[in-house]
This record gives C-alpha cells, structure tokens and sequence, in this order.
C-alpha cells in the first residue's frame, strides 16, 4: 500500500513511523510512505502556508492553493487513484472497521491541517474526512500516523498469523479479554488457574467471559451491536451492575 501524507511538518513522521512493526512494514515493501509538503508549492519569500480568517477571529487558517497543489502532486506522483481524506476533529469518527477497509485499498493520501484549520474550500478535493477522537489537537500529523499504524497492521504480511486472528476478537465487538505472561505470582497477585491448566475449550471460555464482563464495565455501549447469547447477556448485566454499585 501506497500513503501519501500531506504535512507541513513531515519530520514528524520519520520516529515513530520507523520503528517496530510499521519500520519493518516499510523495510519490506508492505507499505511505502511518502510525504508532500505544501511549502513546497508555496511562490512567496516566506513559504506562507496559513492566513487570516475571513470575518475575524482567533488563530490562523490553512490556505487553499499551496494544500491542493501538495494534494495534486501526491495524486500523480502514483498509479491509479487514491481516495484523499482530512484530518480533522470534525472528521468522522475513526474505527476498527473503517481501517479494515483502508487497509483494501491500493493508495491513499492524507492531509494534515495544522493552526485553527483549512480552507473550506479544500473540503472538496477530499473524499473523506477522518477525526480519531472527541479532542483537538495542535494538527493532523498525530491522527495520520494513528491512520497509518492501525491500517498497516491489517495489511497481509505485516503481523503474523497469530496477531491478526487475535485481532479478530475485537472486531466480534469486544474489548479484549486480560493477558498474563510469567511469573505466575506476582507481587501477591495471581495468573487465573484456568489460564495454566492446558484445557483450551475452558480458556477459551474464560477468555470470552472476561471479555463480555470487561466490555460491559468499561464500554457498555459496544454491547449493542455485539453477538451475545442470552447466558452471555445475563453475565454481562451483571458485570454493568457491579460497575454501577462501586
Ligand atoms: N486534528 C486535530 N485534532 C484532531 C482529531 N481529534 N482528529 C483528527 N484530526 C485532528
């Protein structure tokens, strides 16, 4: 997959987006991230990228031609087409689901605002906005790179098989079910028995009871949408409860 980021600050991108799984998805191939900067596309002494707002008011606005002239470069610096999406805590809420199906297409380019926003008018050279959560950030370039981790873990190839299934689980519309490593005592604090018992169809169990209770106290509003049996259901108004007593 192909990510052309638009960014005034792309040595931004270069730490975290070079380690660890995402260093080693670009090492082999599996994702390629590029960056445009729109002072790049600039014609003034001082690469002016922002300006004032129309009709008044506090901060600076991103300018319309430098961002879609960065755009435009990204879209045929490749092959094919590439679906354009904003940045912004105006956005649509970023998901699970929407990475699984960012992680089907071939490109994709995102632009990252930056001082109190962009130019409505660059709204319309984008297919999408994205916003990754219900706070506001000095600019796009954190919730681009949140786009690309949870987006490139999806692609084939980058996680072994075993981490994509665990994926899985949270995709059936669950928070994941609590994990131990060794030692098995710790501080006064045990692993469950269950866990070092060898039986996997009552590991499995247990995990899938952890998960429900743990779902119910901490995001009870994933619980609609989840597929519980109506045992499943009881087990989890009764976590909720023990929630609402302590
Ligand atoms: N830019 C600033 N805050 C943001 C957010 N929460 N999501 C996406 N882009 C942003």
């Amino acid at each position: 997959m192909v990510v052309d980021v638009i960014t005034i600050f792309p040595e931004m991108f270069e730490g975290p987006m070079s380690v660890s799984i995402i260093g080693s998805a670009r090492e082999r191939g599996l994702l390629e991230l590029r960056t445009h900067d729109p002072r790049d596309h600039t014609c003034d002494r001082h690469r002016t990228t922002d300006d004032y707002p129309y009709g008044g008011g506090p901060g600076m606005v991103m300018k319309p031609e430098p961002l879609v002239a960065a755009i435009n470069a990204a879209r045929t610096a490749g092959p094919g087409s590439a679906p354009v999406a904003i940045l912004t805590p105006s956005g649509r809420p970023f998901d699970q689901q929407q990475a699984h199906e960012l992680s089907g297409l071939d490109r994709l380019i995102l632009v990252c605002g930056r001082y109190e926003g962009i130019d409505e008018r660059v709204f319309a050279y984008a297919d999408m906005t994205i916003s990754i959560g219900d706070y506001v950030l000095t600019g796009g370039e954190l919730p681009a790179m949140v786009v690309i981790d949870a987006v490139t873990r999806l692609l084939p190839g980058v996680l072994g098989d075993e981490a994509s299934s665990a994926d899985e689980s949270f995709t059936d519309g669950l928070l994941e079910y609590p994990q131990y490593t060794r030692p098995a005592e710790y501080e006064g604090m045990s692993v469950p028995d269950v866990l070092l018992s060898g039986h996997h169809a009552a590991i499995a169990a247990y995990r899938r009871a952890e998960a429900i209770r743990k779902t119910a106290q901490v995001r009870p509003d994933l619980l609609v949408a989840a597929n519980l049996t109506d045992h499943e259901r009881r087990l989890a108004d009764e976590a909720r409860k023990e929630t609402d007593r302590d």
